[in-house]
């Protein structure tokens, strides 16, 4: 269905046709903008931001690019076309019909997956909100502003669901998600890494790299949902979040590519002396990186959970790419498990449906790897033995059976006082995150870039990368 701009709401759901729905949600649109303007990037409001908007889901030529004063931005209802002949692709109810309504027994379950997911996208805004201040160009600031607004999106995309399918539960629970703030002590955002504020720009290379693949795992997963409207809101989230992630991974890629001139230029790979020149020494890099893969790892929850073996069996949630797998009921099938055994690591067994969290954070650790082996190879050409590496899942972890558990980043177990004393040679401190922090000053001249940082290859949109991207007011 196409979208239809002169609604209050783009949307592809014909929501005219519901007008109780549509007016419920025009309700909370008005809570949604003032959420944005009192939570949302601070300042730049009245700026022309260069933006891409949905206006379709056709893979091909899904967004139209312009510029667009953020508060202006038409977020809107997408769903990814609806395929009359899908089934159920895993789980007690394969090959049923998809659900279009929620079953009663799993209403409360898919409230809290929907709830969960909604949230962690105003959260992520309201991290990011003072980065405007710093941005190393243009063009670094508007990719930030188009995170911002499609995180905003998202938000909207789980409140229709909440709106549609949930009745006056759902309407409440849409409210709660203006209501709870990222840091927030009273009411802060469910899940613990979406309460740290996002300071400076190498922490939001490492979150859009890190977290917002977390995200694309959680997605997929989701975008296999039995139930239908969850699974097609989820496969359009997909398109922009390919995005977010691109963010990252350019990010990082610039950041070494400027080390390492750096690093040529002086003829040393001295981090003190690569930091004196304004550059960000690779260590530091890799410090940067074992904190936030690590924080992300937690995400996905506990190793074994009788919580994910539910969702499993009962179609709610699957796993990422299920139709690559040959048997979709998973049911007779085990899961080798390794977990601490006093001092050292013991192997079990343990039923598929309950691993379901480690299938998905292992398909996400190899999605991770495809960047560091770029950059890696970046290094190499550039004629240095560094290498990054992603440390061990067992590593800094706070959920799931290595949580407290003391490893170094190759895993190995170690005790608790070696992990404090060499816990500065692994995660940033607060020296180095100072050090990060003195670098960070906005550069507003159209194609200039901060010192610590190489150009983007390319533009936007085929626009040049000297393109004034943010037309500040
Ligand atoms: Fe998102
Ligand atoms: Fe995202």
């Amino acid at each position: 269905m196409a979208i239809d701009y002169q609604e209050k709401i783009p949307n592809n759901v014909d929501l005219a046709s519901d007008r109780t729905l549509q007016r419920a949600l025009e309700h909370w649109q008005p809570e949604f903008l003032n959420w944005w303007k009192g939570m949302g990037p601070t300042d730049f409001q009245s700026s022309d931001v260069y933006l891409r908007t949905a206006i379709s889901v056709d893979p091909k030529g899904w967004a139209d690019y312009g510029y667009v004063k953020m508060p202006d931005y038409r977020w809107g209802i997408f769903l990814a076309d609806r395929d009359p002949d899908r089934t159920i692709g895993f789980g007690d109810e394969y090959g049923k019909p998809q659900w279009q309504q929620v079953p009663a027994e799993h209403r409360s379950t898919l409230r809290r997956l929907i709830v969960t997911q909604g949230d962690t996208e105003p959260a992520s805004v309201e991290q990011q909100r003072l980065l405007g201040h710093t941005a190393p160009s243009l063009y670094d600031l508007r990719g930030l502003f188009q995170v911002n607004v499609e995180e905003g999106r998202h938000l909207w995309a789980m409140v229709y669901l909440l709106h549609a399918h949930f009745g006056r539960d759902g309407r409440e629970e849409a409210e709660e998600l203006l209501v709870r703030h990222s840091g927030d002590t009273d009411k802060p955002r469910i899940l613990g890494t979406f309460n740290e504020p996002i300071s400076d720009w190498l922490s939001f290379f490492m979150f859009t790299y890190f977290t917002d693949r977390d995200g694309k795992y959680q997605l997929k997963s989701l975008a296999e949902s039995a139930f239908d409207p969850l699974a097609r809101t989820c496969q359009f989230m997909l398109t922009e979040e390919a995005h977010h992630m691109f963010i990252g991974d350019t990010g990082l890629a610039r950041v070494t590519r400027r080390t390492l001139e750096v690093m040529k230029e002086l003829g040393t790979d001295d981090p003190e002396t690569v930091r004196k020149a304004g550059a960000i020494d690779l260590p530091t890099i890799q410090k940067y990186m074992n904190f936030w893969f690590s924080s992300a790892l937690d995400l996905f929850g506990s190793e074994s959970s009788s919580n994910a073996a539910l969702y499993f069996a009962s179609g709610l949630k699957g796993r990422p790419d299920e139709g690559g797998y040959d048997d979709h009921s998973a049911i007779n099938e085990t899961y080798k498990l390794e977990s601490p055994d006093g001092a050292g690591v013991k192997s079990e067994d343990i039923p598929m449906r309950n691993a379901m969290n480690d299938v998905t954070r292992l398909a996400y650790v190899r999605d991770c790897e495809i960047g560091m082996t770029r950059w890696n190879r970046t290094i190499e050409r550039a004629g240095y033995d560094f290498r990054y590496t992603l440390p061990s899942t067992r590593f800094r972890r706070s959920i799931g059976v290595w949580a407290n558990f003391s490893t170094d980043p190759q895993g190995r177990p170690i005790s608790a006082e070696r992990f404090e004393a060499q816990k500065n040679e692994w995660l940033p401190t607060e020296a180095d995150r100072a050090f990060v922090h003195s670098l960070m000053h906005a550069v507003t001249e159209p194609g200039k870039m901060a010192a610590w940082i190489a150009p983007p290859d390319r533009g936007i949109n085929n626009n040049t990368v000297e393109y004034e991207y943010v037309r500040l007011a």
